[in-house]
C-alpha cells in the first residue's frame, strides 16, 4: 500500500509546489493592463458583436482608451490569455521576431483542420515549406508567366456569369470566379461539375474553422472535418492521377502548381510528400479565395459609390488595352502599368482589410512597453486597427487612392498582407487575380449599386449583407 501512496503523495507535492511557486512567479510579473473578461468566454462575444456590427477596430479602440494603454493590452479570446499588440510599433515587433521571441500561431480547430501544412509547422521547416510553395507562387515565378492564364478564366467567367445579365450578386458571383481561378492554376481542374462538388465541400469546411473543435455528429467543425477527409480523398486521387501523367509524359512540369510540386526538390533533393502536398492545396484553396473574393466584392462597390474614381480607373485600363491587338492577353508588363487601379485596391483593403489580423505565441517572456508578456501566451496584432487609427492616416474615413501615390504610408502602417517572414505567400497571386478581374470588368461594364450604402459585417470577413447586388450596364463599343 505506502508503495503506491508514496508517489502518488510525492507527486501531488510536487503539483502544489509549482502551482505556488508559478502564482507567486507570475504575481510579481507585470502583465498589460486589461481584463480577462468571463471565464471561458473572455471577450471573444465584445469582439464578435464589433465584427457583426462591421467595426472589427471597435474592440481595440474601445480597450486601447478604457486602459490608457496605447501600445498593448491583455484580455482573453478563444479560450487563450491573449495581449493585443497595437499600432505600427506592435506589427514592426511582431513581424521581425518570427522564430526568435515569437511564432505564428492559429486557433485550434484550424490546426486540427488543415493537418500538416504550412501554416501549422513552425522554424525551419516552415521556411523549408514556404520555399517549396514559393518557387510556384513567389513573384519571379508566378507574376511573370501567370498572368495570361488569369486574364482567359476572368474573360471566361465574365462571358458566362456577366455578360448578358441585367443585375448580379457580386458576392456570389466573385466567389465561384475566385474558385475557380484557384482550381484551374493550382491543379488545372476545368470541369464544371468537379469545381462545383469541391465547391460544395469546401463550403462545409469553411464553416467548421471558427467553431468549437467539438468532434460530434451534428456540430460544424464534426461536418467540416468529413469535408476536409472527403478533399483530401479527392485531392489525393488527382495527385495520383498527375503522376502518371507526369511519367508518360502526357504533361509538363509547369503546367501548374501541382505538377510544380511534384517535380520540384529543393538543393538537397528532398521532396514535399503527396499528403503535404494535398494539405497545402487544401490551404492555399482556403487561405486564397475568401480573401480574393471579398477584396474584389469591395473594390466593385467602392467604385460604383466613387464615380470619379471609376473613370479614372476605366481610362487606365483603356490605355492598356488600347496598346494591345484585339484579344491579345494581359501580360506582366500590363499588370505592372495598373498603377492608380492598385492605389485604388490598396485603399479597399485599408478600409476593409480581408484579414483584419492575426496570432503569434510568446515562445519566451516578453518585455514590451514596460510590461512582460508571459511564455505561451497568445499574441494578437491588427490590421483593421491599424488601418482605422487617425495617427496613422489623415482624414481615415475617407476613401482616399492618392494616399498610395509616391512613397505610400508609413512602414507598418499598412499591413493587408501582414509583415516578415510569416507574410502572406499568396500576394502576387492576388494582385493578379483583382486586377485581372478589374481590367475585365471595368472595360465591359459600369454599374449601379442596387443597395445603397449596403451593411458590410465581419462574418469574419467582411461581407456585404444582401451580396452586393449590383444593375450592369455595358459600354456600347
Ligand atoms: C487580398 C488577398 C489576400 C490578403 C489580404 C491576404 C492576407 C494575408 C495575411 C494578413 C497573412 C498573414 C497572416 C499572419 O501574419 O500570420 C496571410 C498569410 C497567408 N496567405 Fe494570404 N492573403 C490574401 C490572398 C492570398 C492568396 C490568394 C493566397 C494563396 C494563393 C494566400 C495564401 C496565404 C498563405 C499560405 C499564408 C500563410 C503564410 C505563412 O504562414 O507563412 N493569401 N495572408
Amino acid at each position: 500500500m505506502i508503495q503506491i501512496l508514496l508517489p502518488v503523495l510525492l507527486i501531488i507535492v510536487v503539483y502544489l509546489f509549482l502551482n505556488i511557486h508559478q502564482k507567486y512567479h507570475k504575481s510579481k510579473i507585470n502583465l498589460p493592463p486589461g481584463s480577462f473578461g468571463w471565464p471561458l468566454l473572455g471577450e471573444t462575444l465584445a469582439l464578435l458583436r464589433a465584427y457583426w456590427d462591421g467595426v472589427p477596430e471597435r474592440f481595440i479602440q474601445e480597450r486601447v482608451d478604457k486602459h490608457g494603454s496605447p501600445l498593448v493590452f491583455k484580455t482573453s479570446l478563444l479560450g487563450e490569455h491573449m495581449a493585443v499588440l497595437c499600432g505600427p510599433a506592435g506589427n514592426k515587433f511582431l513581424f521581425g521576431n518570427e522564430n526568435k521571441l515569437v511564432a505564428v500561431w492559429w486557433p485550434l480547430p484550424v490546426s486540427k483542420l488543415f493537418g500538416r501544412s504550412l501554416i501549422t509547422t513552425r522554424g525551419d521547416e516552415a521556411k523549408w515549406m514556404r520555399k517549396m510553395l514559393l518557387s510556384y507562387l513567389g513573384p519571379d515565378a508566378f507574376a511573370t508567366h501567370y498572368a495570361s492564364t488569369m486574364d482567359v478564366v476572368t474573360r471566361r467567367h465574365i462571358d458566362l456569369h456577366w455578360r448578358g445579365k441585367k443585375e448580379v450578386k457580386v458576392f456570389q458571383t466573385v466567389k465561384l470566379y475566385a474558385f475557380e481561378l484557384a482550381c484551374r492554376l493550382f491543379m488545372s481542374l476545368e470541369e464544371p461539375s468537379h469545381i462545383e462538388k469541391l465547391g460544395s465541400l469546401f463550403n462545409i469546411f469553411m464553416k467548421g474553422i471558427l467553431e468549437l473543435p467539438i468532434n460530434l455528429p451534428g456540430t460544424r467543425f464534426y461536418s467540416a472535418n468529413k469535408a476536409a477527409a472527403a478533399i483530401r480523398k479527392e485531392l489525393m486521387i488527382i495527385i495520383k492521377e498527375r503522376r502518371v501523367e507526369l511519367k508518360e509524359g502526357k504533361t509538363s512540369s509547369s503546367q501548374d502548381l501541382l505538377s510544380h510540386l511534384l517535380t520540384s526538390s529543393d538543393e538537397n533533393g528532398r521532396y514535399l510528400t503527396e499528403k503535404d502536398i494535398a494539405n497545402n492545396i487544401l490551404l492555399l484553396l482556403f487561405a486564397g479565395h475568401d480573401t480574393s473574393t471579398v477584396t474584389i466584392t469591395l473594390l466593385i462597390k467602392s467604385l460604383g459609390e466613387h464615380p470619379d474614381v471609376y473613370e479614372k480607373v476605366l481610362k487606365e485600363q483603356l490605355e492598356i488595352s488600347k496598346a494591345k491587338e484585339v484579344g491579345e492577353l494581359l501580360k506582366w508588363d500590363d499588370i505592372q502599368r495598373m498603377r492608380y487601379s492598385w492605389n485604388v485596391v490598396s485603399e479597399v483593403m485599408r478600409l476593409n482589410p480581408p484579414t483584419t489580423g492575426a496570432f503569434r505565441e510568446a515562445l519566451v517572456d516578453i518585455e514590451y512597453a514596460g510590461y512582460t508578456i508571459p511564455k505561451g501566451w497568445k499574441i494578437y496584432w491588427s490590421a483593421a486597427s491599424t488601418h482605422k487609427d487617425e495617427s496613422n492616416f489623415e482624414d481615415v474615413t475617407r476613401f482616399d487612392p492618392s494616399r498610395f501615390e509616391g512613397a505610400g504610408p508609413t512602414p507598418f502602417t499598412y499591413v493587408p498582407f501582414g509583415g516578415g517572414p510569416r507574410m502572406c505567400l499568396g500576394k502576387e497571386f492576388s494582385r493578379l487575380e483583382i486586377l485581372a478581374f478589374l481590367h475585365n470588368i471595368v472595360t465591359n461594364f459600369k454599374w449601379d449599386l442596387l443597395i445603397p450604402d449596403e451593411k458590410i459585417e465581419y462574418d469574419p470577413m467582411a461581407t456585404p449583407v444582401k451580396g452586393l447586388p449590383i444593375r450592369l450596364h455595358p459600354h456600347h463599343v
